[in-house]
């Protein structure tokens, strides 16, 4: 099972128009083109996946389960986000947690289908 980079951009996720902070899709879609990171870690651009609270919200999925980070605001944590998925790269599992995202974590719902989410392979 391939890792997984789910970055949401949803009903409040990434919108300005309410207040929140910008989610750099362009630069992520970017960096994962020019360094080919789609082998380590697939990039999916989602929907609400159901957290609006913790806005801005990334999802990590691994084999050992899943990492919900949210309230991401800063291009230095989305550039973590890029070093996590680069060093994931050949490894047993993933890779550890950078510690500026560390601050970031909170439990979010391990039971949510991504189906919805990643028809294509969730
Ligand atoms: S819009 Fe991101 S969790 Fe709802």
């Amino acid at each position: 099972m391939a890792n997984r980079v789910i970055v949401c951009k949803g009903c409040c996720c990434g919108n300005v128009d309410r207040g929140h902070d910008e989610v750099p899709v362009e630069f992520l879609e970017k960096v994962w083109a020019e360094r080919n990171l789609e082998r380590e870690a697939k990039l999916t651009i989602s929907g609400c996946l159901g957290t609006c609270e913790m806005r801005n919200v990334v999802l990590l999925r691994t084999e050992g389960g899943r990492t919900w980070l949210g309230g991401l605001s800063e291009k230095v944590e989305y550039e973590a986000i890029v070093e996590w998925a680069s060093n994931s790269a050949n490894r047993e599992g993933a890779a550890n947690l950078p510690a500026v995202l560390e601050k970031l974590e909170f439990e979010g719902n391990q039971q949510l289908s991504l189906i919805d989410i990643l028809p294509e392979n969730p």
